[in-house]
This record gives C-alpha cells, structure tokens and sequence, in this order.
C-alpha cells in the first residue's frame, strides 16, 4: 500500500468558554421565540438527537410540527417548499479555523471590511456580531421557509416582506425586543451587558455562538488521540487513514484536522429539491459559489465539509442526496457517473412529494453542466479498501461529544415549547 500523507497535527484552538454567556445561548438556541409563529428553534434543524443537523435531506422549517423524520406539516400552515440546503452540523465550529459558513461560505470573516465579514446583506447590517459565527443568526430568523413564516401571520414575516430588517422597529429589533420582555433573559443580559443596555440582536446572537462554540466541541475522536499520542487506531480504521492521506488522496481537499481545506469543489454532487433560483427564476438548480462570487469557474462549487461525528450526521452532501457515508464516499469514485445513476430512494424527505423533489435529476442541460463542472478525478477502489475507508470515518466521530454538555434544556425562559 502507497504511504500515507503527512498527517495533520491535533493543534485546533478554541475559545475559554464563560459559563454565564454560554448557558444565555443555551437557552436562546432551544426557544422558538426567534421566530416569527413562536414554533421553530434553531434546534429544531440543529438537534443533538439529529447530529445537530435535522435527519433530513432537505428539511422544513415553518409550518412543521415535530423533528427529525417525524417532522408532520402542519396541515393549518403548509410549507411553501422544503428548505433548498442540507442543515449541516455544528460540531467544531468555535476552532479558530471556521471562518467560511454555509455551503457556498457566502458569510466569511473579511478583515478589510469595516463590519469585519463579508455577508450577502452588505451594508444592510447590524454592527456587533463578535464572529462570522454570531453573524450568521441573522439569515434563518429573516427567512420566511425556516423561521420568519409567511407575511401575513406575524410581525417579523410582515417587517421582512416590506424589506425592513434594520434599525428600531426591523426584523432584528422585533425579535430582541421579544426577548427583552421575558424578565428571566433581561435579567441574564444584565450580567452579560450590563443592566442599562438594551438587548439589541447582536446580543443574542454573540451569545448563541458561545454556546455552540462550547456545546459542539467534538475534537477528541480515536483519530484525535492517535495524533495526540500514537494509540494506534483499529486495523481497519488504520487502513482507512492510509488511504485517505495515501492512495485516494481525499486529504487533498479534505485537510487538516477536521478534513476540510476550507474551499469549493465541484464533485458533481447530485442536487434534490427547490434549488437555489431567484424570485423571477424557475428552475431547481444550485450553482453553489457562483452565486457569491459570479464568476464562471465557481458553477457547481460547494465548501469541502468537516468530515466530523458522520454517522450523527447524515444525510450527506449539500442537498442531503445520499442518506449513507458508504453512498457518498462511493459518489467521489466515480462522480459523473454516480450523478447521473443517481437513485432517488437514497434521499430521505417528508411527506409529502413536492413537484420539484427530482425535478434536476430529469433536467438533462442542468445534469450535463453539473457533470461539465466537475473536478474529481475518478479513483479505483476495492470494496474491502471502501470499507476501510468508512471505517477510519467512523474513527472521527468524537464519543464524548454527550458528556459534560448542556444537553436539551427541560424548559426555555419564554415558556415555549422545546424539541426535545
Ligand atoms: C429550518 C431549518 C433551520 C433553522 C430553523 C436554522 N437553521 Fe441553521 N442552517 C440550516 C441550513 C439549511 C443551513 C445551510 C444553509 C446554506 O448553506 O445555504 C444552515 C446553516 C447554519 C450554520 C452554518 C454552518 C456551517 O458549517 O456553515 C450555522 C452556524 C447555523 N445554521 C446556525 C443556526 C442558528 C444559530 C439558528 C437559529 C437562529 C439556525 N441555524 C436555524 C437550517 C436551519
Ligand atoms: C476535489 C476535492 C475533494 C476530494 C479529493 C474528496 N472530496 Fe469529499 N467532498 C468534497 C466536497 C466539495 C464535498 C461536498 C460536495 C457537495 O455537497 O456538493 C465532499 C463531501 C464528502 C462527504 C460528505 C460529507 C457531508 O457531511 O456531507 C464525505 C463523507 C466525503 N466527502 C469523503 C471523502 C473521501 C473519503 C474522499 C477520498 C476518497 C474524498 N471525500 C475526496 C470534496 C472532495
């Protein structure tokens, strides 16, 4: 077997945690009081039943009731469409490394920017998010499918619809506002801003970051310890990482300690759902980076994920089109052609069927300009040499991610309903 790679060093560094911001996001994370009908949290797509993503491919947001694959529409409220991404994890995001977010890392830190990111929303931006991180609780709470709803049936949908998110009376100050009315979080936001401060959403979200910061840390796997002190992985397993950072040069995209570079690859990846077109648009593609950047090059690019906790976390890949590890990793041997043998039973969606679920997969220009995009080189591998290579994936799932956490709290300081 062809030697393995230089290895990466077990060196991530994440913040002390402060126990009093960290337990104020706890709270925050689990309450539906973030969203426009009081029914969804950010929990509810990020569980740590589910991983901390949600179980599905592709999700729902407002208008469900429930979690996971017992997620049920509420028939008084129907879903528009289902949620056009995979929920990702949120395991490690606190390691200074994270600086890109979503699939197409649309939010990043950019230190030439007087905000410190760089966001889609450009100067239609609070000030005070203290990371990308924090940032990032701006986008779900605005977006009328995961938690806003629809804009007749409450104030924040309504602010949303008009284009009005910033400054007093926005989509922001509605929602902090909310919160500040609940005497237990006023009275915790006492001591993290101070009693004369108004909650304002930065806040909330700089709080919600600690937690997942701390909450989510998940960098002691086998895989961690052997880089730490050489405990020797099981042979299996062992036989895996040599072929990772050896023969099927996966670390050549999915380096570093979490196994990602931090970029965008096209790996012709197949794509289910709503897809990601504008208003005026209709179709169901997702051309990922391009997007962001408009440039031609980024079609089909999406962010290399951290190959962390996997078997919590799937179903995998951007639109959760394969619901094993042993589909997606067998997807990168051969991409072109797994795009286009691409079976639909491997998805896992609620009912009911929407018109689009499949609706790319027998588009063939958009199949042919996914497959046109892609940069995997194919690579053969013996079925022993696949499973060996699951299993050293297996080997990253960090066991003691339950222990000493927060856990799912019993209650939430609105009152509301928690998912548990
Ligand atoms: C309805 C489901 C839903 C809800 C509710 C939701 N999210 Fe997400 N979240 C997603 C999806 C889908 C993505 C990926 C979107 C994309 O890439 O375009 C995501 C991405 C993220 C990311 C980026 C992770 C990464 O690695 O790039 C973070 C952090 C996050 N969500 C935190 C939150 C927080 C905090 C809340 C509550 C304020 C929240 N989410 C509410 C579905 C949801
Ligand atoms: C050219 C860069 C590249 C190489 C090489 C590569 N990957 Fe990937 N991998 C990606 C990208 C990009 C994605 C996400 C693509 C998407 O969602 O559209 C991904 C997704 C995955 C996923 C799904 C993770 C999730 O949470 O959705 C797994 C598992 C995975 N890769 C394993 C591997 C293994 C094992 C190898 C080596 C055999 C490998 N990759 C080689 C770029 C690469």
């Amino acid at each position: 077997m062809a030697a393995a790679g230089p290895l990466p060093s077990a060196d991530a560094v994440f913040p002390e945690p402060d126990m009093t911001r960290v337990e104020l996001g706890w709270q925050l994370f689990y309450d539906p009081i973030l969203s426009g009908n009081r029914t969804v949290s950010c929990a509810t797509c990020h569980h740590p039943r589910l991983g901390t993503g949600d179980g599905l491919s592709l999700g729902i947001g407002d208008g469900g009731i429930g979690l996971g694959i017992d997620r049920k529409i509420d028939p008084e409220n129907p879903p528009e469409q289902r949620i056009p991404r995979n929920a990702p994890a949120l395991f490690n995001l606190g390691a200074s490394e994270f600086t890109r977010l979503f699939h197409d890392g649309r939010l990043e830190t950019d230190v030439t920017r007087a905000s410190g990111f760089r966001t889609p929303l450009g100067t239609e931006m609070e000030a005070g998010f203290d990371s990308a991180l924090a940032a990032q609780a701006m986008f779900p709470v605005l977006s009328g499918d995961e938690m806003a709803g629809h804009y007749s049936e409450n104030d924040v949908a309504q602010v949303v619809r008009q284009g009005f998110l910033t400054g007093p009376g926005g989509a922001w100050d509605i929602l902090a506002k909310r919160v500040e009315a609940i005497p237990a979080y006023r009275t915790s936001f006492d001591t993290v801003i101070g009693a004369d401060t108004p909650v304002r959403f930065h806040d909330i979200a700089n709080v919600m970051a600690d937690f997942i910061r701390f909450e989510w840390r998940a960098d002691n796997s086998p895989f961690d310890t052997y880089l730490r002190d050489a405990t020797p992985l099981p042979a299996s397993a062992a036989k895996g990482m040599e072929l990772f950072y050896g023969k099927a040069q996966c670390d050549s995209c999915h380096s570093g300690q979490f196994q990602t570079d931090h970029g965008f690859h096209a790996i012709a990846m197949p794509q289910i759902g709503p897809g990601k077109a504008a208003r005026f648009e209709s179709h169901n593609r997702d051309v990922g980076r391009m997007r962001v950047t408009g440039a031609a090059e980024d079609a089909y690019r999406f962010r290399t994920p951290s190959l962390r906790n996997l078997p919590e976390t799937g179903p995998y890949g951007h639109a959760g089109a394969y619901a094993t590890i042993e589909a997606v990793v067998r997807h990168h041997l051969d991409p072109v052609a797994s795009l286009h043998a691409y079976d639909p039973t491997m998805a896992l969606l609620l009912p009911p069927d929407y018109d689009n679920d499949f609706a790319l997969q027998n588009t063939p220009e958009d199949l042919a300009a996914i497959a046109h995009a892609n940069e995997l080189t194919p690579i053969s591998l013996s079925d022993a040499e696949v499973s060996d290579i699951v299993a050293f994936l297996r080997a990253l799932q960090d066991p003691g991610v339950a222990e000493n956490r927060l856990g799912v709290p019993a209650t939430v300081h609105s009152g509301l309903l928690v998912d548990q």
